[in-house]
């Protein structure tokens, strides 16, 4: 008998590779997602697979799946900035009810959950890189606390469900992770860096350019999450790339590889927008013997292939 996994978010970004990473680890796997920031088109080559099923729903609402379940991945969320700015009130919801139905679900069933949290969870952090023992510095009430807080919230009530009543829990904090299958218009910066130099736009950044971030190929997440799961450790991890750059220097890193002749403009600086972010993966490294492997150069190739596969027939 095959073992039998959920994961919320199937047709979104991340949910859509965990699902190809479970099917070819020989798992039984049933997708569900209501498809608020996702796309069918992310999961279509797996509806032949006898093997994975797809349920349309809302995660805030009841959720039922019938037979045994072994495993939860609850990555159901809307999670770029211009996602939960339009959309904060099912933000908060899908953290905090969502989050609720899918714990409930797994004590019913007995299964181990995984909850995808966030580098978000830090703020805009006063430390540097970010360790799991950092609280963070969270605007609550500031327009991303929607997203910070929900996520903060999501891993306050599943520490609750490890204690109180012993449920099999993992916490993931991912930072900034990129791949083929991101959205073009998720206004996140490397869609809109590659979309804009494809298109031969001037690309931008937002405030002096100086402000930095760290990337992580997809692969390199996915398994790091698969070991997190299989691990026996209930507190939050940090997974990501080290690597960190600045945002000027990523807009000048993708105009070479695109070989495009953008420019680059400079905009204000949205609210909130933190300055900084690295993830500290010594336990990452300590406790799953987990580090990333594939580097910006090869990651962002790859990712090219497919942003010019969906950039260049629009613009053609
Ligand atoms: N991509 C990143 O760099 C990153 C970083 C940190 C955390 N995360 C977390 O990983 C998860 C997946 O992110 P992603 O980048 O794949 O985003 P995504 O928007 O591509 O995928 C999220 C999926 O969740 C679905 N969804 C949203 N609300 C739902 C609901 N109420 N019920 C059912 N489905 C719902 C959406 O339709 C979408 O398919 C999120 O929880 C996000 O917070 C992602």
């Amino acid at each position: 008998m095959k073992k039998r996994v959920l994961i919320t978010g199937a047709a979104g970004f991340l949910g859509s590779h965990l699902c190809d990473r479970f099917l070819m680890e020989g798992f039984h796997v049933i997708g569900m997602d209501n498809l608020l920031t996702g796309n069918l088109e992310n999961i279509e080559h797996l509806f032949p697979n006898p093997h994975f099923e797809f349920y349309h729903h809302d995660v805030s609402k009841f959720v039922h799946v019938p037979g045994e379940l072994h495993y939860i991945l609850h990555f159901a969320s809307p999670a770029s900035p211009i996602d939960y700015l339009k959309l904060p009130i099912q933000t908060l919801k899908v953290g905090a009810m969502g989050t609720h139905n899918l714990l409930g679900l797994a004590k019913a069933k007995k299964a181990r959950i995984l909850v995808a949290s966030t580098s978000e969870v830090y703020g805009d952090p006063e430390v540097h890189p970010q360790s799991e023992e950092y609280w963070g510095h969270v605007n609550p009430i500031g327009p991303r606390g929607v997203y910070d807080e929900a996520k903060r919230y999501q891993e306050a009530i599943t520490m609750a469900y490890h204690r109180v009543h012993g449920l099999e829990t993992r916490i993931v904090r991912i930072f900034n992770t990129y791949g083929p299958r991101m959205r073009l218009d998720d206004g996140r910066v490397l869609p809109a860096f590659m979309s804009q130099a494809l298109r031969g736009e001037d690309l931008t950044v937002f405030g002096d350019g100086s402000q930095t971030r760290s990337f992580c190929y997809v692969d390199d997440l996915i398994e790091g999450i698969f070991r997190l799961l299989m691990s026996d450790y209930p507190y939050p991890v940090n997974i990501g790339n080290p690597e960190e750059i600045t945002i000027k220097e990523f807009a000048e890193e993708i105009i070479r590889l695109t070989g495009s002749r953008s420019k680059i403009s400079y905009q204000p600086l949205p609210q909130d927008d933190p300055k900084q972010r690295r993830p500290d993966i010594t336990k990452a490294r300590e406790i799953l013997g987990w580090e990333p492997k594939i580097g910006r150069s090869e990651g962002l190739r790859r990712t090219l292939e497919y942003f010019k596969a969906k950039v260049l027939p629009i613009h053609s």
